[in-house]
């Protein structure tokens, strides 16, 4: 359990100061940040603890081999080389994942299947028998990651993505998961304390994963992860990890929490995901649309994603017109707006007084901050 393991989390690339802060609480060390990810050290309780408690991150490897493939064969002959016995039995089952760089390996289906075969072929020649392949829920999830001659193998601790809370009843199309969500009101600064306003709120992910911070819950807690399952899971370890984190978590909060949309089938959704994620008595939220609608105080905190698509509509314009003009109304908010057009965040004529890119979905966009003074005789201006 003490021995240094290296992790390598991954995150949503432009959220990987949060990801460093994050893994800095939880008493990560040597910490080093690469695109889309962070990669640091500490013992296969600190593992546990990321699954667990990682807002921004999406996944957690525990990295099992580095080593150079030169030539296809090297990277068969290393990973069948590796004692895979400590790891997996010959009856269980195991999936292989890869992304390929300015390798040999033509593709990265090619790389999987290697990893596969090498392991498989080692069990069958020590045992006659061999694992299988289990694509949805393999009790060994690997992977490969294969960069310009460089191989990182790694077993993935949660077995499926940590955005995947377990609170959403389906997997809506927004583009904007919760791990990213969770991901951007940590960037912005948001601390748990005060009045959070989402006033576009969809399925309401910005709103849950901000109850979730104020009250200080573990996104992991109602999960189930893969390490539970490895010959190595440490059980006396896991439960005192998980014991800690249900005494952290507080039952209520003084901080408020509202959302709208004008659109009811995104509320069904937020209604079904707030009664999962155990916040309905936190939340908030109801149908109407920022044209009219206003807040019965000014917010603290205002995070939103407004619409935006390929095609600009009128309606999308117009909401972008509407939360303009919300904002102007709220002195003193900190705001918070996720744009993926520079064209319609320009519409709502306020300077921003930071940007960070976020990459949401497939789409590069910009996380704004807008700090909104108390208006005056010439209307309302960002400070
Ligand atoms: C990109 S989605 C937000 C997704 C959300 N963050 C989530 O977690 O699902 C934008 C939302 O803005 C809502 N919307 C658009 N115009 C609006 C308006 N004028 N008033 C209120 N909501 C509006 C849409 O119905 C949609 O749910």
């Amino acid at each position: 359990m003490t021995a240094l393991r290296t992790f390598d989390v991954a995150c949503t690339l432009g959220l990987e100061t949060v990801l460093e802060d994050e893994l800095k609480a939880l008493g990560a060390g040597n910490l080093r940040p690469r695109r889309g990810g962070v990669v640091c050290e500490g013992d296969l309780a600190l593992g546990y603890r990321a699954c667990l408690w990682l807002r921004s991150a999406v996944r957690v490897l525990e990295r099992l081999a580095v080593f150079d493939v030169d030539v296809e064969q090297d990277l068969y002959d290393r990973v069948a080389a590796m004692e895979w016995e400590a790891l997996l039995g010959p009856d269980d089952t195991l999936a292989v994942e890869a992304t390929v760089r300015g390798s040999v390996h033509a593709s990265p289906q090619f790389a999987a299947l290697r990893v596969k075969d090498a392991i498989c072929d080692r069990f069958r020649e020590r045992t006659g028998r061999r694992p299988s392949v289990d694509r949805e829920a393999p009790l060994l999830p690997l992977h490969l990651r294969l960069v310009k001659g460089r191989a990182t193998l790694g077993r993935d601790l949660a077995g499926e993505s940590l955005h995947r809370r377990g609170y959403r009843p389906i997997q809506v199309k927004s583009p904007l998961n919760e791990a990213t969500a969770a991901g951007i009101l940590l960037l912005g600064g948001y601390d748990g304390t005060g009045f959070m306003l989402d006033p576009m709120c969809g399925s309401a992910t910005l709103l849950i994963e901000a109850a979730w911070i104020a009250t200080d819950r573990a996104p992991g807690l109602d999960r189930r992860f893969a390490f539970t399952a490895w010959p190595d899971f440490d059980e006396p370890a896991w439960r005192e990890i998980v014991g800690e984190a249900l005494e952290r978590l507080r039952p209520t909060t003084e901080a408020r929490f509202v959302g709208v949309d004008i659109h009811g089938g995104a509320l069904t959704i937020a209604n079904k995901s707030i009664e999962a994620a155990g916040v309905d008595h936190l939340l908030e939220v109801g149908r109407g649309d920022i044209d009219t609608w206003r807040p019965d105080a000014p917010p603290d905190w205002l995070f939103t994603n407004p619409p935006w698509g390929e095609r600009l509509t009128g309606d999308v314009e117009r909401s972008w017109g509407a939360l303009a003009e919300l904002l102007r109304e709220c002195p003193g908010v900190r705001a918070h707006v996720l744009s993926g057009s520079p064209e319609l965040s320009g519409r709502l004529r306020l300077k921003a007084d930071r940007r960070w890119p976020v990459r949401s979905g497939q789409i590069d966009s910009r996380l704004l901050r807008y700090l909104i003074h108390e208006r005056d005789e010439q209307g309302a201006v960002s400070r």
